[in-house]
């Protein structure tokens, strides 16, 4: 019968997955997300890349929504990484203007849906009204109890861990930490996702099947799911379609 019924889902396009299909007992705890393809989406519709980003924000929107009526716990968003700083000058400066305009006009819904605001990041590098819009929106949101939002900004995972590495050896030094106390949960205390169970699933969009110094430490035995749409065509049925296939795996750890 479940046979049946996991053929049956196999055949149904993607547009018709519904929340009925998910299996409330399995689902994942933490989902990581590479929003990509912003910028070709955008440039598909002949407008200027930075309406991909903006386009984006609708989908991490309608996302966050779907993933807070699934009781996940944790959904982190790979928002900037430490190497978009790269980009030019004016998508940068975009880049850091979304947040706060998100953050300002998303602040009732975010409360009514009981979602907490995380950020993950280098975040003292970020420019002064992005960092005091994200604090603020982390202020007002820390008592809520239902899906934590984990935007990563400024975000690099090889940063993350020589940051860590260092903080673990000034430990050490100061006799906050001997060296037989390391082993795979105290780095894990020591990452920027500390608070967090590693991530069960990540989702890349747009096609290309990278983890782009993304968790690298946590995504050790992540099941990874990719898409060719580009995120701001992300919808809640791709998203409950990526949720159902999850279910469907077997997760070995390395054993049989
Ligand atoms: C990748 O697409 C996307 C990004 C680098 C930025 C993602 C950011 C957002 C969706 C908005 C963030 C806002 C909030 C509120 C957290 P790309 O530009 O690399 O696309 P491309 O590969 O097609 O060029």
């Amino acid at each position: 019968m479940l046979k049946g019924l996991f053929r049956k889902n196999q055949e149904k396009k993607e547009s018709q997955f519904d929340f009925k299909d998910i299996d409330p007992m399995n689902v994942p705890k933490h989902v990581a997300i590479i929003m990509d393809g912003n910028g070709r989406w955008a440039q598909k519709k002949g407008l200027p890349r930075v309406a991909g980003h903006r386009a984006g924000v609708k989908t991490i929107k309608n996302i966050a929504r779907a993933a807070n009526q699934l009781n996940i716990q944790v959904l982190t968003l790979y928002a900037f990484s430490t190497e978009n700083w790269k980009r030019p000058e004016n998508e940068v400066k975009f880049l850091m203007e979304l947040p706060q305009e998100f953050l300002i006009k998303e602040m009732d819904e975010l409360m009514e849906q009981n979602i907490q605001v995380r950020v993950m990041g280098f975040v003292v590098e970020l420019p002064e009204h992005t960092l005091k819009a994200v604090k603020e929106a982390e202020e007002l949101t820390k008592n809520n109890t239902g899906l934590i939002l984990n935007i990563a900004m400024n975000y690099g995972s090889r940063n993350e861990l020589l940051h860590a590495t260092n903080q673990m050896i000034q430990d050490i030094l100061d006799g906050k930490l001997s060296q037989e106390a390391i082993d795979e949960k105290k780095i894990s205390s020591y990452l920027l996702t500390s608070d967090f169970p590693d991530p069960e699933l990540l989702i890349r969009t747009s096609g290309e099947q990278r983890i782009s110094n993304f968790l690298l430490w946590q995504l050790a035995y992540s099941e990874l799911w990719f898409t060719q749409v580009y995120w701001p065509d992300f919808s809640q049925t791709l998203f409950l379609k990526a949720i159902y296939d999850y279910q469907q795996r077997t997760r070995r750890f390395g054993g049989l």
